[in-house]
Formats: C-alpha cells, structure tokens, sequence
C-alpha cells in the first residue's frame, strides 16, 4: 500500500490534481464481477472501474470547484493474472491500472472511438514514461563476472583463459560493468587479476568479496569502483544465498563504513527479504543486490511466479527507500527477460551462462546475446 501510495502521489502530481482526493479500493474478482453486472452491465470479473465523482469532458471536468476524482476499483486478483501473462510485475501492472482508471476519472474515455482510444493510449503511455523519468529509471545495465574464464585457467595452473582479456572482450561487446570475486580459498580469481582489471577496466569495476579482514584489506588497496558484500562458504559451490545483514548488523556497518570512508559504495547481497533491505541500508549501503538465484531455481510455473514477485517488491521497496538496485544469480538466457522488465533495478550481474555460451558461440556473441534479451525486455515494458 506504501508502494502504491507514493506511485499515485507521483500520478496526481504529473497530472496536476495534487490537490485532489481519490479513493483506490484494492479488491478481488467476485466484488469487481459485482460491480461490472451492477453498473456496465457486464456479467465477469474485470481489471479496473473507475467512477467519476462528476461526469464530463477533460475540460469540463476541469471548470468545476470540484476536489474529489472519484474511485478507482481494482481487482488484484485479476491484475496478478495480467501480470503473469505480459511476464511484468504485479506492481508494475497495478501502476499502469491506476494510472488508467486515473485517465478515466478525468474524462478520457477509450471506448467512445478510436480517436479517442488512440488519444488515452498515447496519455497513458506518456504518463508512464514521465513517471518513470521522474522516479529516476534507467536503462538496465549489464555487468559480466568473468570469475569462469579463472577457473578454467586454474584448472591447468597456466596463464590462459585471461579473465582480464575477457573483461575486456566483454566490455568491447556492450558490458559496462565487469564483476569478479576474490575468494578466500582463490579458487578461480586470484589477487594480481583484480590489480590488473584495475589498470583495464574502462567501465566499473565491481569486487565481490566476503567480509573478511584479508579481503578488505587488497580491496581498500585496489580501490575498485565499488565492492558487492556476499556471504562466502569454503565449501559451497557458488554463493548460495544472501547475506544475513540483519543479524550482522554491527560488524557490517563497521565494514561498509570503512569503505564509505575510502570513496568505495558498498553493495549488499540480499535475499528479497523486506528486513535484509531495510537493514542494508540502515548500515548506510549503497546499493543491494538483489539475489535471483530462487527465482532462477524454481521448477513449476507457481513457483517462478512467487519467487519473480518476491524479487519485484523487494526492489521495489529498495528503490522507495533510495538504495541503488542490482540483481543477479543464476541468471541465463531464458529466464532474464522477466527480470530485465523491472524498472526498478539497475543493472543485472551474470556470470556463469554468458562464460558457459562463449564456448560454443565466442565472447561477443555471448555477451550481445544476452544484452538483446536485456534491451528487448525493457521495450515491452509499456
Ligand atoms: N551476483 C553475485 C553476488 C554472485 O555471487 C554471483 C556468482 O558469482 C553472480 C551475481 C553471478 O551469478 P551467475 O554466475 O550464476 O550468473
């Protein structure tokens, strides 16, 4: 409610009704269905009604001492099934079913003629696209973790496949980002790659690393463009979850605030957990990463659906409280598209698909690919 509250606030303002009321009513199918029989005569659910506080052209409407819009009803139930058929999120949807029952309230009307579907399409649209401009979005950058391109070189102790050759494939090819970790046990980067990416790297670089005293001492040495905190298990395979900020809170702001001190912003691994963001940046973090691995991990189509909403409202929460939103995990080239929709992150962090895929189809590729999938997903966003 917070969320949409402040979206509406956003909506009033660009249309200049700041100091209007509106209700918005949060409902399910059977009341909707109750209302669309009642007063469209319409025997189903819908997605929105509106009902204007007074009837009227756009401009009539505007003549009259009125302060009261009118209600919106919405039916959640119906708005999270749209949302899962366009693949956007529930509050992605529920944004744009304001912003229409808003259009509505004063006087467009979409089913007059075509003229005027044509006109309301354009508002909204419009509307959508200032809001976003005002909310701060940005295109979705992608950021490559060359940490693979290591460990097939550590496999054989030699010097090849470079990942400082690699970062800089990737960076030719559109990357503008390069990720890599240094591990305590340095299973795959070791310390003279992430001096060396420093020297390279054009873009930003990101180090990823455990919050260990070793660790933060080469990365306040390097100086990287910014450091991503993430919990580190020697014996796991890749990181398995996100960091626990809430139960590390004092030790983790002690840390951030070092590299707050040395120019370093912090970005903090989190599950999409409303407590871990809140915390995050309570400890003064820059930006969170919000970890997709469950999302990406999830098998039966009800369970890609929780786990992608409860990616989309963390960011979203991270977003409102003014924290700078990246993802990544287990990202590939079928279930990014989805992610790449959200507004509300900034860049997205993949490793380990766009390395496996470099092997058949050459770096370049692999990272074009996937940068295609990343900018085609955010055309559809309207
Ligand atoms: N983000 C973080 C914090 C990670 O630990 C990793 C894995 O190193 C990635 C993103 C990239 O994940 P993947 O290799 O599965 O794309």
């Amino acid at each position: 409610m917070r969320k949409l509250k402040n979206i509406c606030a956003l909506i009033m303002k660009e249309l200049g009704k700041s100091d209007h009321s509106v209700n918005i009513v949060l409902t399910d199918d059977t009341t909707i269905h109750k209302f669309n029989k009642k007063y469209r005569n319409i025997d189903k659910p819908t997605n929105v009604l509106s009902f204007p506080f007074a009837e009227g052209s756009e401009d009539d409407l505007a003549t009259l001492p009125i302060y009261e819009l009118g209600d919106i009803l919405i039916s959640v139930e119906t708005a999270s099934r749209e949302a899962t058929q366009l693949n956007q999120s529930l509050i992605h949807r529920l944004n744009w079913l304001i912003v229409h029952g808003f259009l509505h309230l004063i006087g467009y009307d979409h089913k007059r003629s075509s003229l005027d579907a044509e006109r309301m399409f354009q508002k909204e649209k419009e509307l959508l696209i200032k809001i976003n401009k005002k909310r701060g979005f940005h295109m979705m950058q992608l950021a490559i973790n060359v940490d693979h391109v290591a460990t097939v070189r550590q496999a054989r102790g030699v010097s090849e496949p470079d990942p400082v050759t690699a970062a800089a494939i990737c960076e030719l090819a559109g990357a503008r980002g390069i990720v890599v970790h240094l591990r305590e046990d340095r299973r795959h980067i070791q310390d003279k790659d992430v001096y060396l990416l420093r020297k390279t790297v054009k873009t930003k670089l990101n180090l990823e690393m455990g919050a260990n005293k070793e660790i933060i001492d080469i990365a306040l040495d390097v100086v990287p463009d910014m450091v991503t905190l993430v919990p580190e298990k020697r014996q796991e395979l890749t990181t398995e979850g996100g960091l626990n900020v809430v139960d590390q809170k004092k030790k983790l702001a002690k840390v951030v605030k070092r590299f707050n001190k040395a120019g370093i912003p912090v970005s903090i691994f989190v599950d999409p957990d409303s407590k871990q963001i809140k915390a995050s940046h309570d400890i003064g973090a820059h930006f969170v990463e919000i970890h997709t691995g469950r999302y990406c991990d999830a098998v039966s189509e009800i369970e890609i659906d929780k786990e992608f909403e409860l990616i989309a409202s963390a960011a979203e929460e991270a977003y409102q409280l003014g924290l700078v939103v990246n993802g990544g995990h287990g990202l590939d080239y079928q279930n990014t598209s989805r992610i790449a929709a959200l507004e509300t992150i900034e860049e997205l962090s993949i490793g380990h698909a766009i390395i496996s895929r470099s092997i058949f189809s050459g770096l370049e590729t692999a990272v074009r690919d996937m940068l295609n999938i990343i900018n085609n997903a955010q055309l559809q966003r309207f």
